[in-house]
């Protein structure tokens, strides 16, 4: 049996922040971010909406199009690492919201990589036939985490939610292979101290690397070359460190999806949040082999290799 992504949603704020709006915030210029990072805007959570809220409404949207009912869903995985609070858990409150009765639920600790380590979690239990549907939601509110007095980590991230329904496909489509991975001796690069901290040239050195390695792993472990690659969809950091990976699979622009530009870094919703992007506009097609990757705080990194489609 194969697992597979069968619905997919997302939400995102309304409240837009620009770097125009950060340049009156602090000493930073529209230029840098733009050339820096490839962002141009982001979006904030209000003040009275948090990661669990983001996350219901990402989730109905991935039900719906997975034409199922709360009811059908045996587990919720939330990759997150701004939840409400310590406990219950963000899967827990999803969980109640959206009426999952018969649901278990609990949250993943994977930083960016978190939507990678969720649908891989979610696929062995497809796989092995002890569960039909597994819920996997990326969400963060990153902004209540940051420090906006610190130039080198605030300009950077986003909040938003991506979620998605996996459930058995058929064989061909689906999680094709797949590589996790963590060195906890880079945690000190990336991580939260009340507020975010990072020592951005380590951690861009090392997803340059990672990104590319693991891109090439996975289209070896399912037998597969660079020119089958249809779609790479890595997560959203930096467009430099994600060009490197394009670069790496010998990729043409139009094969790789930006959403950076609009939303920034939002962590473990970035690649659902970019799948749904190339969807909606009609870029992933049945049948399209897509690529994803993604890396972050652990240190962390996780590849899949997928054949969309039921
Ligand atoms: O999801 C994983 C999360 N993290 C990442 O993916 C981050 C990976 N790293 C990066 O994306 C990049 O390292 C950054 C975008 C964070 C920084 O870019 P950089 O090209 O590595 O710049 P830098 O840190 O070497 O800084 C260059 C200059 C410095 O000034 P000096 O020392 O040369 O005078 C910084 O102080 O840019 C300055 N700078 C800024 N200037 C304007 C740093 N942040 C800003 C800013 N606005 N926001």
């Amino acid at each position: 049996m194969n697992a597979g992504i069968i619905g997919i949603g997302r939400y995102v704020p309304e409240k837009v922040l620009t770097n125009f709006d950060l340049e009156k915030k602090m000493d930073t210029s529209d230029e840098w971010i733009r050339t820096r990072t490839g962002i141009e805007e982001r979006r904030l959570a209000a003040d009275n909406e948090d990661t669990s809220d983001m996350g219901v409404k990402a989730a109905k949207k991935a039900m719906e199009h997975a034409g199922i009912s709360p009811e059908d869903l045996d587990l919720i995985l939330v990759a997150t690492v701004t939840p409400d609070r310590p406990f219950p858990s963000v899967a827990c409150m999803i969980q109640e919201e959206i009426g999952a009765k018969k649901a278990a639920a609990m949250d993943i600790s994977a930083a960016c990589s978190g939507f990678m380590y969720g649908l891989v979690t979610g696929k062995q239990f497809i796989e092995t036939g002890a569960y039909q549907h597994v819920l996997v939601v990326g969400v963060e509110k990153l902004s209540k985490i940051l420090d906006w007095n610190d130039r080198n980590t605030a300009v950077l991230f986003g909040d938003g939610a991506g979620a998605a329904v996996l459930g058995p496909v058929s064989e061909g489509r689906g999680i094709l292979s797949f590589e996790l991975g963590a060195d906890g001796t880079g945690g000190k690069h990336l991580y939260q101290d009340q507020y975010v901290k990072m020592n951005g040239r380590e951690v861009f050195k090392f997803a340059v690397r990672q990104m590319g390695e693991s891109c090439i792993h996975v289209l070896e472990k399912a037998g597969l070359n660079k020119e089958d690659v249809d779609f790479l969809l890595p997560h959203q950091a930096n467009i430099r460190i994600m060009e490197a990976a394009r670069q790496r699979l010998e990729l043409s622009e139009d094969k790789m999806s930006v959403t950076i530009n609009k939303f920034g870094n939002t962590s473990a919703a970035s690649i659902p949040l970019t799948i749904v992007e190339e969807l909606e506009a009609g870029n992933i097609k049945d049948g399209d082999l897509l690529i994803m990757v993604g890396f972050g705080g652990g240190l962390t990194w996780g590849a899949i290799a997928m054949r969309w489609g039921r």
